[in-house]
């Protein structure tokens, strides 16, 4: 079985409740939960962390045995060398998500630290980009 993880960055633990226009009204618990029952010939994880560390060390602990990540650093994508670093580092391939579209957003969100290293870049999809990302895998 492969072996996949949903790695979610800082405030992406309130979506849901997160300004809703944008992020919309779904927890991702839930929205995992169904991503699972849908994909079952997947061993599927979700990891989340509003701190930076937190996500550079599960990169490197993933990063050389499972058969994907899907990352979504969220505001640490923009900002973060050290994220991006580390998923330069790994040898799994990451494909980077956001739900928004970063790029009709304000120009800071136009700069991604990861996508030079990442297999692939989706945005805008809201949720399904999650899905989309994983199908890449399949
Ligand atoms: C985000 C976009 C980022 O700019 C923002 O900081 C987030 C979420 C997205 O999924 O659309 O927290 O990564």
């Amino acid at each position: 079985m492969k072996k996949i993880i949903i790695i979610n960055g800082p405030n992406l633990n309130l979506l849901g409740k997160r300004e809703p226009t944008i992020y919309g009204s779904n927890s991702f618990e839930d929205f995992f939960k169904d991503l699972k029952n849908k994909y079952t010939t997947v061993e599927l994880e979700y990891f989340q962390s509003n701190i930076e560390g937190e996500l550079i060390n599960k990169l490197h602990e993933v990063g050389f045995d499972y058969d994907g990540v899907i990352l979504n650093a969220a505001a640490y994508t923009h900002t973060s060398v050290g994220i991006g670093d580390a998923v330069k580092a790994i040898e799994t391939p990451v494909v980077e998500v956001h739900i928004s579209n970063i790029h009709a957003r304000e120009d800071f969100r136009h700069v991604s630290y990861i996508a030079p290293n990442a297999k692939g870049v989706l945005f805008g999809f809201g949720l399904q980009g999650y899905e989309l990302a994983l199908q890449s895998f399949l």
